[in-house]
């Protein structure tokens, strides 16, 4: 059994996971509320918040799952990317926890738990795939050849997809996080009515950008009336929508792919969602999203990487230190 803890961003979490049984448990503590009024993620906020957070809800994950910490294995956390003083949490509380049992302690990247989020509690384990990773940091194609074998085929130049939710949303005075009041307000609107870019849908890579689509909705603020709102966010989240599912599709047929998997916070958008189904049935591919609760940060998707990367043998020193800027290079 291993217990694992994330604490990359704005959400502490913790999770417990076995090969037998899968997922345990998965707790989760969001900061969402701490952050809200400063419109985006405070990292001294953030690593206080984890801080005080961290031991109550690994007693709360023990005891959700009704086993004790002398039940556990190993211990895994997220060592990168993300913000410098929230992954020190998380990793030091495993490493603690680890040097405390005698137990072996697991170094994960955030990015690979996203990735192999769409496999968990599913049967066969990873499979070949065309890989759509879409989260507030990264926007990702990933061939998934088998756990712990990737190639990437492309990533955003400039905005990560939620980034651009989450800007958009801001200009448009919704709420921190932007991206899941996008997709409410858009579901009332017309996502025909104004025609925004679709960057580099055409580009004949696997490269994306959405900086110059942020900048389209800026430029037709001054514009726009209070009632236009839902035609914005409506026709908004259409152009990221149409971008990564055509380039996803472009990426599956290039490669003779036949399940394509999407991952990461953004693949919670209700429209990605129908998008991606119906252009799948239409290329007889195979769809895997990850499971709602699994989109967003969870602890879940860090211990299932961390359940086959032991598997593998494969256990990280203790001085293994935390990686902000770590990229995708690293997994192997
Ligand atoms: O994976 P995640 O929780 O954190 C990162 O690793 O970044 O992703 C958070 C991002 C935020 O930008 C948030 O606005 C976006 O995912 N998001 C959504 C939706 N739910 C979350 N974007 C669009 N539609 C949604 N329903
Ligand atoms: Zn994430």
């Amino acid at each position: 059994m291993i217990l694992a803890i994330e604490t990359s961003c704005d959400e502490t979490a913790v999770a417990l996971y076995s090969a037998e049984s899968g997922v345990l448990a998965s707790e989760i503590s969001s900061q969402i509320l701490l952050h809200r009024p400063y419109g985006g993620v405070v990292p001294e906020v953030a690593s206080r918040s984890h801080l005080e957070v961290i031991e109550p809800l690994v007693r709360a994950t023990l005891e959700a799952a009704g086993v004790s910490i002398r039940d556990v294995d190993a211990f895994a956390a997220t060592s990168g990317p993300g913000l410098a003083s929230s992954l020190l949490v998380g990793s030091s509380v495993a490493k603690g926890l680890a040097v405390g049992s005698g137990k072996p302690y697991l170094a994960i990247n955030h990015i690979e738990g996203h990735l192999l989020s769409p496999f968990i509690g599913t049967s066969g384990g990873v499979l070949p795939s065309i890989s759509l990773v879409v989260s507030g940091g990264h926007t990702l194609l990933v061939e998934v050849r088998a756990a712990g074998d990737y190639r990437l085929l492309g990533r955003t130049l400039d905005d990560a997809a939620g980034e651009a939710f989450d800007k958009v949303a801001k200009m448009l005075g919704l709420p921190y996080p932007g991206g899941p009041e996008i997709d409410r307000v858009a579901q009332t609107g017309d996502r025909n009515r104004f025609d925004f870019p679709r960057s580099m849908l055409k580009s004949g890579d696997f490269q994306f950008s959405f900086s110059g689509l942020k900048t389209a909705v800026r430029y037709l603020l001054p514009k726009l009336q209070p009632t236009d709102l839902a035609d914005v966010c409506a026709s908004f989240q259409e152009a990221v929508v149409d971008v990564l599912v055509g380039k996803t599709i472009a990426a599956a047929r290039e490669n003779g792919a036949n399940l394509l998997t999407v991952s990461g916070g953004v693949a919670g958008n209700s429209r990605l969602r129908e998008a991606m189904a119906a252009v799948c049935a239409e290329n007889g591919v195979a769809l895997r999203i990850a499971v709602g609760k699994y989109c967003g940060d969870n602890a879940a998707m860090i211990a299932h990487v961390a359940q086959g990367r032991w598997e593998r043998g494969l256990v990280s020193d203790l001085d293994e230190e935390i990686q902000p800027n770590l990229s995708l290079d690293w997994l192997r």
